[in-house]
């Protein structure tokens, strides 16, 4: 069965290897847990009680939001009035069926077992689908635009497979640790970029007629002991509440905002309470703060609990029954958990179908697996040429010196590496293109190009176009001749009369576990040995999160350096268009590239620990990622937020202005009731930044990702430590294509969240008042203009 994905369950232990031990998800097979209590004895977890606040009752979803949610709370409500207790138990757990997880159905009122499936970046295991680049590297295009439409065309093909609920887009983990081995799944480790990636997806999703589902929440930062096992209890999370808000909460705002009618809540602890069972995740920040209209699904088979986790706040457990089935009814008629609450469970799933109108003119769900013959359900579309142009978009050129990219015309290529052409097996799983955590497990990389990560977030390609097929394509097109070997790591590389050495590497990361380096000494030797015999070497990685590349990146021989993200189907035509120069490269980093692994500090590994009761504390706050390297003054190789283009950009002009006359409030109206996303005075704007980009090269359209950091009153500053990281991004704009010359607007809407702080006292998010420093640029280092921004008290 699907959901079985104990690694144990699919290989014997003798076959993981040694290095990936250290980091597995669930380090041993899953015996009772409480045989294991009663075979080993654990220690108290007594001590551990209410290190998480306890907040109850569970609120009572009631469609206040708009309109909309209210006809949908209606409808909802009044079939719900007519269930008994078993047939709404039936509606709050999974069942066997045809998708990763089917809802029970009541054939008397009309309602349909609901299919869910994975994943994130395209329909996982099934035929005729598009395989569609993953969050990062959708991400990496910093465009708003691209992102919806992203979203619409996944929502477009879950849909036509009859999938009422599709488990994505990700932003737990927001990619905490470097080597954490799911953060390709999502988009970035800043929290505003996530956020803008995680709404404009959500929001294309359910245009599409389909069930989002936002995922995990919260705090999954790391694969290691993500789930209980017989080393004792999940890792728990440990983090203050201002981080909480200010980076892990804050990308989940936009998605409910948006109207993300589902959410899944994650497999390990937070605080020391099972996230899928922990009332402040759940009734508190969810329910009550952020006004969440939809249902709450546990993660697979990660529900801890019966009682605790119905009164905490979960509606939907997946992907059995779990605790819950008959018991729960045991528990409502003995009066554990109230009539209220299981109402509400029930009411909420209804309400999301209803949300989306799936009660009419839905498809039935077409998901079958390889064995059954059946006539293809075909939903691709065109979606081929939107995923080539997110591909390409989201391609990140490091290094270019020489004007050795954009190639013109070249007649000799010699291309180099594992990571070039198809893999020779890719399909030992008719689940997985190469490699789930079943196939690859603990690799550094995937031998044959990398498209995508494994496990559930894995997609399923109809086909795809390699890198080598792509400049096959181009060469023959030009009458030109290659070279190849993509086998050894010295290989023959005495072409003289060759224009330029492609080579191709990857890193490879997967649910299950985390990665166990950001680097690998056979990439790094190939590119080495290649770049010693061929003065112009051009290094292609695909990597599935941060790749560091210090070993070789200063090498006078290596020319160009192109980071191609996990890109999807058509990686090779993505590829191949920014190489050639059809498309002027404007992706972005969505993480800093270190110098070093160890620069990251104890941000680099997952936490690993053999106590019974694991935990891991987010001693670091505010500052992940650039925020940290900018504390500690560390030099990155690369940025967050750096990419090079074919031709230059100027920046001018700068303005910055507050939206209204009147300085706003230090907090929200509090006589304004909560909607779904929060507050809804946090989504006002306050303030308004603009600047002129100009496209200053003479030859080449291209498009800048404009981006604007913001030090809010209290921050760091030079000579003065704050209690806030000195920038943080909270604009960026995809201007162009710009024509050489051209100039265009980039303008910057700020809203109340965007200059607020997470003010703990208050538990309400707070202006501070001040002066508000501004900087926008090409990157988070590569500041062109800067400005000030006053908010001073009425
Ligand atoms: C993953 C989820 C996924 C689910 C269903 C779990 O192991 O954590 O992200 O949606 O399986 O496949």
């Amino acid at each position: 069965m699907e959901y079985l994905r104990n690694v144990y369950d699919l290989l014997p232990p003798c076959r993981v290897p040694d290095t990936a031990l250290g980091l597995l998800a669930e380090p041993l097979a899953f015996p009772a847990k409480a045989a294991v209590s009663f075979l080993y004895g654990h220690p108290s977890e007594v001590p551990y009680y209410g290190r998480s606040p306890a907040v109850y009752p569970s609120p009572i979803g009631n469609g206040s939001t708009s309109s909309r949610w209210a006809t949908a709370y209606g409808h909802a409500r009044a079939i719900v009035s007519q269930m008994t207790v078993d047939e709404k138990v039936n509606i709050t757990h999974g069942w066997p069926g045809a998708c990763v997880g089917n809802t029970g159905q009541v054939p008397r009122l009309g309602v349909p077992a609901l299919c869910f499936a994975d994943g994130p970046s395209g329909i996982r295991g099934q035929e005729f689908v598009s395989a569609f680049p993953a969050g990062i590297h959708v991400a990496a295009t910093f465009d708003r635009h691209l992102m919806y439409r992203y979203g619409r065309a996944l929502g477009d093909e879950y849909r036509g497979k009859g999938i009422n609920v599709a488990l994505g887009p990700v932003a737990g983990p927001l990619g905490r640790m470097a080597r954490g081995g799911r953060n390709w799944e999502g988009l970035s480790n800043d929290p505003y970029l996530a956020g803008a990636g995680l709404g404009a997806i959500t929001r294309g999703i359910q245009d599409a007629g389909i069930i989002a589902t936002p995922k995990h929440w919260l705090l999954n930062e790391q694969e290691f002991r993500r789930r209980w096992s017989s080393m004792g209890d999940a890792i728990s999370a440990n983090v203050d509440d201002r981080a909480l808000h200010e980076l892990y909460v804050f990308p989940f705002m936009e998605a409910l905002r948006e109207g993300a009618a589902a959410i899944m809540c994650s497999y390990q602890r937070a605080n020391h309470s099972y996230a899928c069972q922990n009332s402040k995740l759940l009734n508190g920040i969810l329910k009550t703060e952020l006004g969440f209209e939809g249902f709450v699904v546990s993660d697979w088979d990660g529900q801890m609990s019966g009682v605790a986790s119905a009164n905490a706040g979960l509606d939907l457990v997946m992907p059995s029954a779990g605790f819950w089935g008959a018991s729960l009814a045991q528990a409502v008629r003995n009066g554990s958990v109230s009539h209220g609450r299981i109402s509400d469970m029930a009411t909420r799933v209804l309400a999301a179908w209803y949300f989306l109108h799936q009660q009419t003119d839905f498809p039935p769900p077409a998901i079958y697996p390889s064995t059954h013959r059946h006539a293809p359900v075909d939903v691709q579309d065109d979606h081929a040429s939107l995923i080539e142009e997110i591909g390409a978009a989201g391609t990140v050129l490091v290094k270019n010196v020489n004007g050795t990219l954009p190639l013109t015309k070249p007649r000799f290529l010699c291309v180099y590496g594992y990571g070039a052409p198809l893999k020779a097996g890719p399909w030992q799983n008719p689940d997985r293109y190469g490699g789930g955590y079943d196939v690859n497990f603990g690799w550094g990389t995937l031998n044959g190009t990398l498209v995508t990560g494994g496990g559930s977030g894995g997609s399923s390609p109809p086909y795809v176009v390699s890198p080598f097929q792509a400049l096959q394509e181009r060469v023959a097109r030009d009458r030109g001749i290659l070279r190849w070997d993509f086998y050894s790591d010295d290989p023959h590389a005495e072409y003289v009369n060759a224009d330029a050495c492609l080579v191709f590497i990857n890193a490879y990361a997967s649910e299950m576990f985390d990665r166990t380096s950001l680097e690998d000494a056979f990439s790094d030797r190939l590119v080495a040995n290649v770049a010693a015999k061929c003065q112009n070497t051009i290094v292609v990685v695909h990597s599935a999160g941060i790749r560091t590349v210090d070993a070789w990146i200063d090498h006078p021989n290596v020319t160009a350096v192109v980071f191609g993200g996990l890109p999807g189907q058509e990686s090779g035509h993505s590829l191949t268009s920014v190489l050639y120069g059809d498309v002027s490269p404007s992706g972005r980093l969505p993480y800093t590239v270190a110098r070093n692994e160890a620069d990251y500090g104890n941000l680099l590994n997952s936490t690993v620990s053999a106590d019974y009761f694991p935990e891991d504390t987010f001693a670091e706050g505010l500052f992940i990622d650039y925020r940290a390297f900018y504390r500690d003054r560390v030099a990155p190789r690369f940025e967050f937020g750096f990419g090079l283009s074919y031709t230059t950009f100027g920046y001018a002009g700068l303005s910055a202005a507050l939206a209204d006359s009147l300085p706003p409030a230090e907090f929200p109206d509090a006589g304004v009731p909560v909607v779904q996303g929060g507050h809804p005075d946090l989504w006002a704007t306050v303030a308004v930044v603009a600047c002129a980009v100009t496209n200053t090269g003479a030859e080449r359209a291209g498009s800048e990702v404009a981006q604007l950091y913001l030090g809010v009153p209290g921050s760091d500053q030079e000579g003065e430590e704050g209690d806030t990281p000195a920038r943080q991004l909270r604009g960026f704009v995809r201007v162009g294509p710009l024509a050489p010359g051209e100039t265009r607007q980039a303008v910057f809407e700020l809203t109340r969240r965007d200059l607020s702080v997470w003010d703990v006292v208050a538990q309400q998010w707070r202006l501070r008042r001040g002066e508000y420093r501004l900087w926008v640029g090409a990157s988070s280092r590569d500041l062109r203009l800067n400005g000030t921004l006053s908010i001073l008290a009425a």
